[in-house]
């Protein structure tokens, strides 16, 4: 399976901060925000990704992050040059997916909760079709809502709809089977000029190939879009952090467990950036872990 990182956009909401630099590169508490859509790929036990950005944050993002051999991963960087859908991801990816199945994750969406790498990795192994997820929020005529039958199969999705028929928001990340692109290259582009990812997931749907798996109460979901949202889900990280001892999105803690790295690897990543509490845990917990 491949992995998509879709980080680009215009970020209008967060205006003014989001004037010279990419919103996936501002900081949630300690890190950046790509990191934790990239940790999702990484439990899932996804190698092999392709981050898509700005034409101004791909080069940034590049140097963050590199070729990804030091996570034991293989990242790859592709240019959206205008917003044009996030579906779109799938004709920049055709390539990178190259006949395989896929998952997409939106750059500026953060997933905490228990369970969570198990149900990554059940979903990955049992796909059949798509499977998104849902999240229960309170203000659902601001979200895509998906509505599912007793087997949690999707029966229909509403944009942003005036009369929500549930509170089930999907989030932004999407398993496919390998005809994705192939759907993709099929899709007209909404009256707003994008290849929707609605219009992806009822092709699935009218298949009844499309399952949305609702992440429950103990589960927390944010995108990161408006000045609140952001700084939301920054207090959230540092209380699971600070109060629960618990990290998010440490990626070369990750890397460690998941086996991509060593325990030395892991020690010495921590060690480049020890004058940090990020870099000191990465040194205190590499050999802890093995
Ligand atoms: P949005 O929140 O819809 O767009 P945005 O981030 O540009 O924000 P704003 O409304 O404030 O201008 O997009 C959700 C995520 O998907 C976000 O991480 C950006 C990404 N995205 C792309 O990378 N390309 C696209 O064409 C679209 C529509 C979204």
């Amino acid at each position: 399976m491949k992995g998509i990182v879709l980080a680009g956009g215009d970020g209008t909401r967060l205006f003014p901060l989001t004037l010279a630099t990419s919103k996936q590169l501002l900081a949630i508490y300690n890190k950046p925000m790509v990191y934790y859509p990239l940790s999702v790929l990484m439990l899932a036990g996804i190698r092999d990704i392709l981050i898509i950005s700005t034409p101004s944050a791909v080069p940034i993002m590049r140097s963050l992050l590199g070729d990804g051999s030091k996570l034991g991963l293989n990242l790859s960087y592709a240019v959206q040059d205008e917003p044009r859908g996030i579906a779109e991801a799938f004709l920049i990816g055709a390539d990178h997916i190259g006949g395989d199945s896929s998952a997409l994750i939106l750059g500026d969406n953060v997933f905490h909760g228990a369970g969570f790498p198990e149900l990554l990795r059940r979903t990955r192994d049992t796909l059949d079709g798509c499977t998104l997820f849902g999240y229960s929020v309170a203000d659902p005529e601001r979200y895509g809502i998906g509505e599912v039958d007793a087997e949690g199969m999707l029966v229909s999705i509403e944009e942003k709809p005036a009369r929500p028929r549930s509170n089930n928001a999907i989030t932004g990340l999407y398993f496919y089977d390998e005809q994705a692109v192939e759907i993709a290259r099929g899709l007209t582009p909404s009256a707003r000029g994008e290849l929707e990812i609605t219009d992806l997931n009822l092709a699935y749907l009218r298949q009844g190939r499309a399952k949305l798996v609702e992440l429950s109460g103990a589960f927390n979901w944010f995108d990161c879009g408006t000045h609140d949202s952001l700084l939301a889900a920054s207090q959230f990280v540092q209380f699971i952090e600070k109060h629960q001892g618990e990290r998010v999105g440490y990626l070369e803690e990750i890397a460690l467990r998941m086996g991509f790295i060593d325990a030395e690897a892991c020690y010495q990543l921590g060690a480049g950036m020890r004058q940090s509490n990020y870099g000191r845990y990465l040194t205190e917990i590499a050999y802890a872990l093995d």
